[in-house]
């Protein structure tokens, strides 16, 4: 659609000017901040400053907002001081009012520009150029995508997202528009843009309408057209086990939720499946092979095929030289089991119970943050494969979900609570509180992150996921949190990362502060990240039920002794009461088995369930959780073992002493 046609489909709204900025420096980047002054929506369109970390400055609290939504009301005329002073204030205006505005506008003028505002005779005049708007094309784009109705906009997200696509900024920029709610359309034109997606896929454009796919397939997902033009097109680009997951789901939303028998898309897909196309012929029908990897290794594999690379080295790499991330899993390695024969153990039970919470495997699903990066239903998948299998899940502080909407997706199966100690104490409170409200059933504090580690893999690409809107939910959905914005999160959700990345870093905390949370949860409260006898003492005489020996995947710091080996001295030290669990470098059904015999209770998975996330969404968590257990299931038979608490060092050789 000509830009013409589509501008005059979509009224400006009021207020909406480019202000006029200095012209684009290193320092500068042109984006877009919304902001809202009663009921009066703005966006400042063209130049804005930002800081060293390509983030837009915040605009800041209500006050100063309200002058640039005064000057931009009056844009082009001179606005008095007095006038400011009297609509920020009434009649009540504080002794040093004049004094507020100038600093107001000061700061405004950073970000704007030092020329879009001019000082005039007793006010400022903040200078547009109504006739001169020269929006970069994005943000043409989107903000006209913004305005338009369901149809134009995801057309014109479209266009937005090709313009855009990879750098940070643009994720981060595009997460407003790109809700589902934009997506989800009326019937005319979702037979449109089939047919325009028919032509894609005849075009050979399969790679790059995926993308546009699920997002229409999740925003409209009785329409069986849809899905199956997603499911060609995850065939054609090699991503056989996403498209059986896409399969299995319509069939499963045909049958179970509509009662109806596939229509003629899906009919047509499945005789091209098995009969046809060969581009459809999936190994997978004709062969009997697994839709899904198998071994860990594989897992991580199809994860970096299906994830950009700032997602996946977020998730895979580590601190420093990555020597912990090798470390673990050698450590595993060096250690062995040593199988017992003819034991007669036809029933086994791999069950664990740990402070109160009941798992049938002797592992959990660790706390691992921001998980939208990896898949788009990000904690919910991963909450209900959890549910599904009744392994309990430890969801983490930094989430895309509340608890609360996490704790709705699992009904009543197990959960614990992971915390992130703030160094605001009262929203640590307020998050401890919710979940024990929320039926968390024990809180897992982390001590081992008082600051992010060292990670060349992200700082290389300047990848931060939670500078932008990710990470967010248990904190948007805190009423303390958000009592400490200044403004509601969704008016800025700039203001709200900053918020967050402010809070975060907690290097003043020690041992003493642990009774305070010990007082304030009645909740089992465990400490993770120990890796040391003397702190795995502490945690306890702090008040803790048990700990985590985990060197967090070595994320933190570079160079860490191994999980296990750290785990075996632990043990040593405290005796066989105390509740001891472990991490880093689980991978395998052995590896539990020999974390167990070395001392811990249980185990937490990390990285594997994401790498199954990013690969299949639930049933890629579901799957990997499965696998997992078969193979843990298989070794215990194979070992001689009858169940997973009788194992103990007898069982292994190989510990570092
Ligand atoms: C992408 C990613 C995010 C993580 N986020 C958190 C978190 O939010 N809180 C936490 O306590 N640990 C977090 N961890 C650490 C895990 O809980 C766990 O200790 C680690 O993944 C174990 O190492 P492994 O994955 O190599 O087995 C994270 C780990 C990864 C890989």
């Amino acid at each position: 659609m000509p830009a013409e046609d589509r501008r005059r489909r979509c009224p400006q709204p009021v207020g909406e000017l480019s202000a006029r900025g200095a012209p684009c420096s290193p320092r500068t980047t042109r984006c877009t901040v919304t902001s809202k002054m009663g009921a009066l929506d703005f966006r400042i369109l063209g130049p804005i400053q930002v800081n060293d970390n390509g983030r837009a400055l915040s605009l800041g609290g209500s006050k100063r907002r309200a002058v640039l939504a005064i000057l931009l009301l009056h844009a082009n005329e001179v606005v008095t001081v007095d006038r400011l002073v009297d609509d920020l204030w009434g009649d009540r205006p504080p002794q040093n009012a004049a004094a507020a505005i100038q600093t107001h506008v000061s700061r405004l003028r950073k970000i704007v520009g030092a020329d879009a505002i001019a000082t005039r005779r007793g006010g400022y005049t903040l200078e547009v150029d109504a006739t001169a708007i020269d929006l970069h094309r994005f943000e043409q784009l989107a903000a006209e995508a913004e305005l338009a109705d369901p149809v134009t906009r995801a057309a014109l997200l479209r266009e937005a997202l090709d313009l855009w696509r990879g750098p940070a900024l643009a994720d981060l920029m595009l997460e407003p528009f790109a809700s589902s709610e934009s997506a989800r359309l009326d019937e005319a034109r979702l037979a449109t843009l089939e047919s325009r997606i028919e032509a894609d896929l005849a075009l050979g454009r399969h790679r790059e309408i995926i993308g546009e796919l699920s997002h229409l397939v999740a925003a409209n997902p009785l329409r069986e057209g849809l899905r199956a033009q997603l499911i060609i097109a995850l065939y054609r680009a090699g991503r056989q086990a996403e498209a059986l997951a896409v399969y299995r789901e319509a069939r499963r939303i045909l049958s179970e939720e509509l009662g109806l028998e596939p229509g003629p898309a899906l009919k047509e897909l499945e005789r091209g499946i098995l009969h046809q196309d060969p581009d459809l012929a999936a190994p997978i029908y004709l062969s009997g092979a697994s839709p899904w990897p198998v071994a860990a290794e594989d897992w991580e594999a199809r994860a970096a095929e299906v994830l950009k690379p700032g997602p996946y080295g977020y998730i895979a790499g580590g601190a420093g030289g990555e020597a912990t991330i090798r470390a673990n899993v050698a450590a595993l390695e060096r250690v062995r089991l040593r199988p017992r024969m003819l034991t007669g153990n036809t029933a086994r039970d791999l069950s664990v119970d740990v402070l109160g919470t009941r798992s049938p495997y002797p592992f959990f699903l660790a706390p691992i943050g921001l998980q939208r990066i990896a898949h788009p239903d990000a904690e919910l998948a991963s909450a209900r494969a959890a549910a599904t299998l009744g392994i309990p899940y430890c969801v983490s502080t930094i989430t895309s979900h509340s608890m609360e909407e996490i704790a709705e997706a699992m009904g009543d199966a197990p959960r614990w609570f992971q915390l992130y100690w703030l160094n605001d104490r009262e929203v640590t409170a307020s998050l401890v509180d919710r979940a024990a409200a929320a039926g968390y059933s024990a809180i897992v504090v982390t001590v081992d992150t008082p600051i992010v580690g060292w990670r060349p893999r992200d700082i290389g690409r300047s990848y931060v996921p939670y500078s932008g809107s990710q990470g967010i939910g248990q904190l948007t959905s805190d009423p303390v949190f958000v009592s400490r914005l200044p403004c509601p999160p969704e008016e800025n959700p700039l203001a709200v990362a900053e918020a967050m990345i402010a809070m975060f870093p907690n290097l003043a905390l020690t041992w003493g502060d642990l009774r305070w949370l010990r007082e304030r949860t009645p909740l089992p409260l465990l400490v993770k990240g120990i890796l040391e006898v003397d702190d795995a003492k502490r945690a306890f005489a702090g008040g803790a039920d048990g700990i985590v020996v985990s060197n967090h995947g070595g994320r933190q710091v570079d160079g860490a002794i191994a999980s296990l080996d750290a785990l075996v001295q632990v043990r040593r030290e405290l005796g066989p009461e105390a509740v001891v669990l472990m991490d880093s470098g689980i991978r395998r059904g052995a590896d539990v088995l020999k974390a167990l015999a070395a001392g811990a209770n249980a185990v937490f998975i990390g990285r594997p369930y994401v790498y199954g996330l990013a690969v299949g969404g639930e049933q890629g968590v579901e799957t990997v959780l499965r696998q997992l257990a078969a193979e843990t299931d298989a070794t215990l038979a194979l070992i001689g073992a009858s169940a997973v608490r009788d194992l103990d060092g007898s069982w292994i050789v190989g510990l570092v002493p």
